[in-house]
């Protein structure tokens, strides 16, 4: 179930989806994955199990990666060079300090045209820019909730461009 919220000025665009399993997880995330753009920052928030990596390996898998998609809790930052973009997914809940984040050398990668995708980027704060777009996750009955706000025009404009997707996949959305 999908409800879509476009307000007229287009700004804080959001939407909202139900999840009632982990297929509908990966599903989502291979229709944001043909709304990215290059150098898209975009922050995971929700609890540990929330389904914040099986979004992002929904997302690798539809641009064509086929190996696995590893959680970089221990790595902080698992790359990857697919088809048309270079996604680099990071996860800081290991972090003690926000100030790991600078010992850790990862400012370069936020910088470049690679699409960012972050989970607990609260664990870096203060010292990463605030994001283009923020989806955030949560349990819903036995499944989840995912919400997409967009930030910046770019992560509007993804937020838009994903609602027309998911149409397309479900013909009787639920008006916003
Ligand atoms: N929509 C969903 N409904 C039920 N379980 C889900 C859903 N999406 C993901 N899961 C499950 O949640 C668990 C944790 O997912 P994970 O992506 O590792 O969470 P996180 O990265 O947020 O800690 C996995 O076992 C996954 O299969
Ligand atoms: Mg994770």
């Amino acid at each position: 179930m999908i409800e879509f919220i476009h307000p007229a000025d287009d700004s804080e665009a959001r939407l909202r989806a139900h999840l009632p399993s982990e297929a509908e997880t990966l599903a989502l995330g291979a229709a944001l994955a043909q709304v990215l753009r290059p150098g898209l920052q975009i922050w995971l928030q929700g609890n540990l199990g929330s389904g914040k990596t099986t979004l992002t390996r929904g997302v690798l898998r539809a641009l064509g990666h086929v190996g696995k998609v590893k959680s970089p809790t221990y790595t902080l930052i698992e790359p990857y060079s697919v088809s048309r973009l270079n996604l680099y997914h990071f996860d800081f809940y290991r972090f003690n300090s926000p100030d790991e984040y600078l010992d850790a050398g990862l400012d370069e990668y936020f910088s470049g045209d690679g699409v960012c995708v972050v989970e607990w980027p609260e664990k870096a704060l203060p010292h990463l820019a605030s994001p283009d777009l923020e989806i955030l996750l949560q349990p819903q009955g036995n499944g989840r909730l995912a919400e997409f706000i967009g930030h910046t025009d770019a992560g509007q404009t993804c937020v838009i461009e994903l609602a027309k997707v998911l149409r397309g996949a479900n013909p009787t959305p639920v008006p916003g």
